[in-house]
């Protein structure tokens, strides 16, 4: 029997001010993993998490991760988990978010203050994280919170894993996870795992995800000089490491995102026939891409390879070189060390470990090639496998139901080009099924300048969840 709804998404609208208000406080907070100059706002943003799961009747821990590797006094931030319910008769489900996010300045471009929500009259509303991903965490915080002043009782039990640092790696989860899925452990009794952290693929279309690329985080730092130097004077006489690391960095992949390390294509499981039928039948259009990249800059002329390239094709993007002179003007200077940021998507079949040393070996020799008196340093940053899962599970098919019964409409499979580093190890630690449900759409904009949460993403993905979890109670009952 179809699960009654009605009480629920009128409760829903009902308190959507004040769902909103807790979007607002939450964007304010700005718990920026990567900044350790922040490492304080992420804690706050716990505190936060912390108190509003207390005030909604889960039981709540704040667990230690201990010190950040690398790092001389500074604790990782906390991992937040909670229980609601705990009847034997029901099933569990197991939620996952991060309440961090990625670093923003007004300077970058923002039209408003990034930690402070700005709506606007199309209802788009604008902070850092609002997608990415506090307003879908909030999403689970709201659904429990009008199951509550509705009086319904929770079909399932929950239990929460929130996260600060998943934007850096979800660095020192993977042993939490694999701790507290053994018996006895906090996540000993989940049933299945749910995931709101990605986006659908254009504005209208909800979509179910079953698949994420993983991401291998480079950095190559080219030294020389004992300090920085005068361009004039030491221009022509100094070996400069920004000359070496650029040749390096241009060797890693050409203009067509065609990656040029050897052995990494190689890798790659090839295509069949039955995977090429699928991606046809997907709602999206090379305009949806020109309107999510903002210009008409892609690769590919067609819907077909532009989703093959983000969904099961690797990728290498150069994202930035520390120490290199980056200010507006003119500056005459010969940087002493520079480091360069790159990272691999990996996809099937690809196995980390052996990217690495694809990686490095490459680097090297290109580095030596050059027979500059520089000095090299190639690292791995952090490593996070990718996800494949099976979308025929209950717990995809109830989730397509609870599509259906909020946006009328048939949601897409789709698969992912970004990365949740923690997907494999839920699935693995849990022996579960995994499923991404997600709240934001494609114009959302995460980890850019102004990015948003459409409010009807947000009230309406906060009913996709609360009927979620009465699909899933219904499948159990074998509906
Ligand atoms: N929410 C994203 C993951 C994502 C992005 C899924 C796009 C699907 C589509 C997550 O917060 C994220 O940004 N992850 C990082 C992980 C990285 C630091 C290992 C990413 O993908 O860059
Ligand atoms: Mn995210
Ligand atoms: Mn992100």
């Amino acid at each position: 029997m179809a699960p009654k709804l009605d009480g629920y998404f009128k409760q829903v609208d009902k308190l959507s001010e004040t769902f909103i208000d807790r979007l607002r406080k939450a964007v304010a907070i700005p718990s920026i993993s990567a900044d350790d100059d922040r490492r304080q706002d992420v804690v706050k943003m716990s505190e936060f998490l912390v108190s509003e799961l207390t005030s909604l009747g889960a039981h709540v821990e704040s667990r230690p991760l201990g010190p950040q590797p690398g790092k001389r006094d500074l604790d990782l931030p906390p991992v937040i988990v909670a229980r609601h319910g705990s009847s034997p008769d029901k099933r569990t489900i197991l939620l996952y978010g991060h309440y961090d996010v990625q670093p923003a300045l007004k300077d970058d471009g923002w039209a408003t203050e990034p930690f402070a929500l700005s709506i606007d009259d199309k209802g788009r509303m604008y902070g850092r994280g609002s997608t990415d991903d506090k307003g879908p965490v909030l999403g689970w915080l709201n659904a429990i919170h009008a199951h509550r002043e509705a009086r319904i009782e929770l079909p399932v039990n929950l239990l929460m894993c929130f996260e600060g640092m998943e934007e850096y790696g979800s660095e020192g989860l993977d042993d939490f996870i694999e701790k507290e899925a053994k018996p006895g452990g906090f996540f000993a009794d989940a049933d299945a795992v749910c995931i709101s952290d990605n986006y659908w693929l254009g504005t209208e279309k909800p979509c179910l995800t079953y698949g994420l690329r993983g991401c291998n985080y480079y950095s190559v730092a080219i030294s020389g000089p004992g300090q920085d130097l005068h361009s004039g004077v030491f221009g022509g006489s100094a070996q400069e490491p920004m000359t070496d690391l650029m040749r390096v960095l241009g060797s890693l992949v050409d203009t067509n995102g065609k990656i040029k390390i050897p052995g990494i294509n190689e890798m790659v499981a090839p295509l069949s026939e039955e995977e090429k039928s699928i991606y046809g039948g997907i709602s999206y259009t090379i305009d949806n891409l020109h309107e999510s990249i903002g210009s008409t800059t892609g690769i590919y002329e067609d819907k077909e390879n532009t989703l093959m390239a983000r969904w099961r094709y690797p990728s290498l993007s150069v994202h930035g070189i520390e120490g290199a002179f980056s200010a507006g003007g003119a500056k005459t200077v010969i940087p002493a060390k520079v480091i360069g940021k790159f990272s691999i998507r990996t996809v099937p079949d690809m196995e980390s470990g052996k990217v690495d040393e694809c990686v490095f070996k490459h680097v090297k020799e290109v580095f030596a090639a050059l027979t500059s008196k520089n000095t090299l340093d190639v690292q791995l940053m952090h490593a996070g496998n990718w996800w494949v899962a099976s979308p025929k599970h209950w717990n995809y098919t109830a989730a397509a139901k609870a599509v259906e019964a909020v946006f009328h409409t048939k949601p897409d499979l789709t698969r992912e080009g970004g990365s949740i580093p923690v997907t494999l190890t839920f699935e693995k630690a849990t022996g579960k099924n995994c499923l991404l449900l997600p709240m934001g759409s494609s114009t959302d904009a995460a980890h850019s300048i102004n990015e948003k949460l459409d409010r009807r993403n947000y009230i309406e993905g906060t009913k996709l969840l609360g009927s979620y979890l009465h699909y899933v109670a219904a499948e159990e009952l074998g509906g």
